[in-house]
């Protein structure tokens, strides 16, 4: 008996024989042109038409039998099984109304710049990987020791918070050790309290965890810890430099939250995103330097190589850390061996003080220019730090219109009003200066100059 279908078999490296034979065939059920019950030929019929070895045409049969298309064996014939043929759902295409991201000049804030080649000491570290065999079996869940003792050394240094290798932890990024954070100590209903303006995925993972997220005004120098009120569980702070206007939370204010937290028993979740990049007088040690019994600390590589590595780390005390491990041990969730055993050499060899340094001779040009260039259009505010400015817009501007303008020009830049949630202010814009190529970033500035004088 002959097979019905026209079937084709392709010799010009599409995939073996058997398996573009048994697709045919998977093909014609499932679009209904081969039955229920009807009858296949035998495989030597079957090898004969198509010109292919039996073996070919019996591999075919085996594997659409494993898979139930087919039934029936040798002697008494082979069968199309009662299969109902399922009908993909086919979705329409979502076509893009507006240009992406990447196909625009960017003045986005928060992302570092990465040059085009890879340098000498990110190369040493993935040797250093590609060295070793990978880890026997799962690794430590707050991370690999040797990295966390690596850690240590480096936020007593940079940061100037004296711990051991039990308060630190390895994660993928401030978001994930937030979100650790809440699923290990967070209750649902529990009131958490988050700068505004300020980063919103901090308030979006609290209202994930079920937390009440309670919006703090923030002045020229940072949170306003007058109007925290004594019922909270926690408050997540940016005091090196708010996010996103820039203001550096002084002493005499650091020490009223310590003991405010101190007193009601909250914690303060400190977001230490770009400490490392000040360009006026070195940066003041970290909040989690006064009390690690009451500060949990969020480093992150993302600023400082790039968001892509998904590496950061968590500070606190050796019982948060401890419950934390617990928890990850149960639900292995923590970053691969490869990138933790590549950041150890970066820590290792000088290579984040190296990228650190030239990052920072790079931003602090960039940060001139961009005050220098953007001065007669308002108010520039958080720029002695950070890879970002705020530039305040006059009143009754609207940032929505202009960054919507800037980016029908070409160029993406963020309204300061993003970053509002229930408190009012002036508009803005957030223009991040690390990103683009030297011609881009110029580029990037003079449209968006163009688009400012136009309003
Ligand atoms: C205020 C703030 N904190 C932290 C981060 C970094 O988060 P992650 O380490 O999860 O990439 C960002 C990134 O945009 C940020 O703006």
């Amino acid at each position: 008996m002959q097979s019905s279908l026209p079937l084709v078999l392709s010799r010009d490296g599409t995939g073996p024989l058997h398996l573009q034979l048994a697709e045919q065939f998977r093909a014609a059920i499932r679009d209904g042109r081969l039955q229920a019950g009807h009858r296949l030929p035998s495989t030597r019929d079957l090898a004969k038409d198509l010109s292919v070895s039996r073996s070919v045409a019996q591999a075919a049969y085996d594997q659409l039998h494993a898979e139930g298309w087919i039934a029936g064996r040798t002697g008494s014939g082979t069968y199309v099984a009662d299969v109902v043929p399922l009908q993909p759902v086919r979705r329409p295409r979502a076509r893009p109304t507006r240009p992406a991201d990447e196909e625009l000049l960017t003045l986005r804030p928060g992302i570092p710049y990465v040059g085009p080649t890879s340098d000498a000491g990110w190369k040493r570290a993935w040797r250093e990987v590609a060295a070793q065999p990978p880890a026997r079996g799962y690794d430590h869940p707050a991370g690999l020791p040797e990295l966390r003792a690596a850690l240590v050394e480096h936020v007593g240094r940079v940061r100037g918070i004296s711990c051991g290798p039990e308060n630190v932890m390895i994660t993928n990024g401030t978001m994930h050790g937030l979100h650790l954070l809440l699923t290990v100590r967070g209750r649902p209903g529990e009131r958490f309290a988050v700068e505004d303006p300020g980063y919103l995925s901090a308030a979006i993972t609290a209202r994930q965890h079920g937390l009440e997220v309670v919006d703090i005004p923030v002045d020229e120098d940072g949170l306003v810890v007058s109007e925290l009120d004594s019922d909270l569980a926690a408050v997540y702070v940016t005091p090196s430099h708010q996010y996103p206007l820039g203001g550096r939370l002084p002493v005499a204010r650091r020490n009223e939250l310590i003991r405010w937290a101190r007193r009601t028993g909250a914690t303060l979740i400190e977001d230490d995103y770009d400490s490392e990049f000040r360009y006026d007088v070195a940066p003041l040690p970290a909040l989690a330097q006064l009390d690690l019994d009451r500060v949990v600390h969020l480093g992150t590589l993302s600023k400082l190589i790039s968001p892509s590595l998904r590496l950061g780390w968590l500070v606190a005390s050796a019982e948060t850390v401890d419950r934390l491990s617990a928890y990850r041990e149960e639900a292995s969730d923590w970053p691969a061996w490869p990138i933790q055993v590549a950041f150890l050499a970066m820590l290792r060899d000088g290579y984040l003080d190296q990228v650190i340094r030239r990052s920072k001779r790079l931003y602090s040009e960039r940060r001139n220019h961009t005050c220098a260039v953007l001065e007669p259009y308002g108010q520039i505010i958080g720029q002695d730090a950070g890879l970002h400015i705020t530039l305040l817009l006059p009143p009754g501007a609207d940032d929505l219109a202009i960054a919507a303008a800037a980016r029908a020009a070409g160029v993406v830049v963020a309204p300061l009003s993003d970053y509002r949630r229930s408190i009012s202010g002036p508009p803005g814009l957030v223009i991040g200066y690390a990103t683009p190529t030297d011609e881009n970033f110029h580029q990037a500035l003079t449209i968006l100059c163009e688009v400012l004088s136009r309003r």
